[in-house]
């Protein structure tokens, strides 16, 4: 089990997966920090649930303060590459959604969530993870805009990548179902 204690400016977290104990909390958060995020359908926990029910909830990490509040959560889940290979890429990842409290953003708890979380994930051997955000925040932690790598519908320079072995990928990014409902 990923556990990590840290300390940054006064806020002391644990990082550990969610249980199912954790998911009204996390519904919680994610309405909370999501609320006036304008790129944002407030979809985020229909998506976490699609995802929780079709299995392809890879990891959903969240941060717990001293308190015992749950403050900050980051969800990875398979997407499909169709590189132009008949079986396109299938050993790719996607980041998000990933929140953190309002009452306690820019205090480290996003770093802290995506770094335990791409280590994780690279530990499992996955090839690379994509993201769609923001570029002044994301290419903090190695994400880049690749012209190669398209997603439908989103704008080039807020669709991002980071490959954690070989090559950058190449081709049309699709999410999973639990995203569209499709
Ligand atoms: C995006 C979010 C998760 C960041 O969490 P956070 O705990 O505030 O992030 P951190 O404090 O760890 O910030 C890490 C670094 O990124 C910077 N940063 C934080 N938010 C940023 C932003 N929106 N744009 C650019 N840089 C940002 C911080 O200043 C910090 O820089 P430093 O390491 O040089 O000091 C949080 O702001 C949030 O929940 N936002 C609303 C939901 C959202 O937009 N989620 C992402 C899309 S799925």
């Amino acid at each position: 089990m990923l556990v990590l204690i840290s300390h940054r400016e006064s806020v002391k977290i644990t990082l550990r997966p969610e249980t199912e104990n954790d998911i009204e909390a996390i519904d919680d958060l994610l309405n909370l920090a999501f609320a006036f995020d304008a790129h944002s359908k407030q979809d985020e926990t229909w998506i976490l649930q699609n995802l929780r029910t079709s299995g392809k909830l890879l990891l959903s990490l969240v941060a717990i303060d001293e308190a015992g509040e749950l403050v900050g959560q980051i969800a990875f889940s398979p997407v499909e590459i169709d590189d132009g290979s008949p079986e396109g890429l299938k050993d790719w990842i996607g980041l998000g959604p990933m929140s953190v409290n309002p009452r306690l953003q820019r205090m480290g708890i996003g770093r802290q969530l995506i770094e335990a979380g791409l280590n994780e994930m690279k530990s499992r051997g996955v090839s690379g993870c994509v993201v769609l955000g923001e570029p002044g925040f994301y290419e903090r932690f190695g994400f880049e805009t690749c012209g190669n790598l398209i997603l439908s519908g989103a704008p080039a320079p807020f669709f991002m990548a980071r490959a954690f072995k070989g090559e950058m990928a190449k081709g049309i990014v699709h999410y999973d179902k639990a995203f569209s409902g499709d």
